[in-house]
């Protein structure tokens, strides 16, 4: 391929992300212009073969597909502003975490200058861009994801969740907040083995196996919890309390804070105390799902 029939891509930010970003399109092939802000940051990229932008209109121009993975929404819009008007017509793919309100003001800033714009959150680290195991969230633009969709699975594998630009940046929250759950019930576990004397090292392996179990576990409990089918549980509300109780008590004797598990502790009571206590474990999605699904 010679560079003249190489696809175009601008990186306009290069901090960890689009270090790494910029890095797998070029080893892929396109022609990479860069931008950042602190321009020391492009030069490794540079001697690799990038073109370095001398200011934020010239990254713009350069080609139909800006990539921008910049602190966050509002950092993305105030780096672009000067640039605005050469927006029409481009692809602006935001790859910048934020509040939901900053996701759909940008999108709607974007559209306002003509431009398609593609929200995008990695669920990534900046070794495992281009790796098999990251995957971005898109939402925004269908066609411009379609459009572009080779080009921004160089990055990693890519999913689209519709319209509304701030559904990239949802699923992204309850991917982690899965995480935030599971590492905290990890941490309180590790300080209760301490007073056993196993430390949290040695228990993390055996944590690990578990939740690659349970990991394996989730697509059957989405199965009850999307047809609301309870009754064939492989576990029950009633089974897992007295484990839960029996944590919290251990918990509290060793002098280890418990109040992580109080929140599933009070769900598991309330749904035991309204008769559903032979009901699988999945059944607290009733207790937490809103009461009217929103369309
Ligand atoms: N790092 C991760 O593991 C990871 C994983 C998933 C998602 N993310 C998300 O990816 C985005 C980028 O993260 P990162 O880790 O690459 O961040 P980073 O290394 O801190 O880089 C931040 C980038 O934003 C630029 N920037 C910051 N403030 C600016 C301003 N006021 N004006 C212009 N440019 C500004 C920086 O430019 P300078 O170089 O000039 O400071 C740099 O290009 C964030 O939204 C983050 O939440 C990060």
């Amino acid at each position: 391929m010679t560079e003249h029939e190489a696809p175009r891509v601008t990186v306009l930010g290069l901090g960890r992300m689009g270090t790494a970003i910029a890095g797998a399109y070029l080893a892929a092939g396109y022609r990479t212009t860069v931008w950042n802000r602190t321009a020391a940051r492009g030069d490794a990229l540079a001697a690799q073969g990038a073109v370095r932008a001398a200011d934020v209109a010239e990254a713009v121009a350069a080609g139909p597909l800006l990539v921008v993975p910049l602190l966050d929404p509002a950092t993305v819009r105030r780096t672009l502003e000067p640039a605005a008007p050469l927006l029409a017509g481009r692809t602006l793919v935001s790859l910048a975490n934020g509040t939901l309100e900053q996701a759909r003001d940008l999108a709607a800033w974007a559209a306002g200058h003509g431009a398609h714009h593609l929200a995008g959150a990695m669920m990534a680290l900046p070794h495992t861009i281009g790796a098999p195991e990251a995957f971005f969230f898109f939402s925004g633009s269908e066609s411009a994801f379609e459009e572009h969709r080779t080009a921004l699975e160089v990055m990693a594998t890519g999913h689209y969740l519709g319209a509304d630009p701030a559904a990239a940046e949802t699923h992204s929250l309850a991917v982690l907040g899965t995480g935030y759950a599971a590492l905290t019930g990890f941490l309180h576990a590790a300080a209760l083995l301490e007073t056993y004397g196993t430390g949290p090292e040695r228990f993390a392996p055996l944590a690990a196996a578990w939740l690659r179990d349970m990991a394996a576990f989730l697509p059957h409990l989405a199965k009850e919890a999307a047809s609301g089918s309870y009754a064939d549980a492989a576990s029950t509300i009633d089974l897992n309390r007295p484990a839960v109780d029996t944590l919290i008590a251990a918990s509290t004797e060793r002098g280890v804070d418990p109040r992580v598990h109080h929140p599933l502790k009070a769900l598991l009571d309330r749904r035991s105390a309204d008769g559903y206590g032979d009901d699988s474990f999945s059944s607290l999605y009733e207790l937490l799902k809103p009461a009217r699904p929103r369309p």
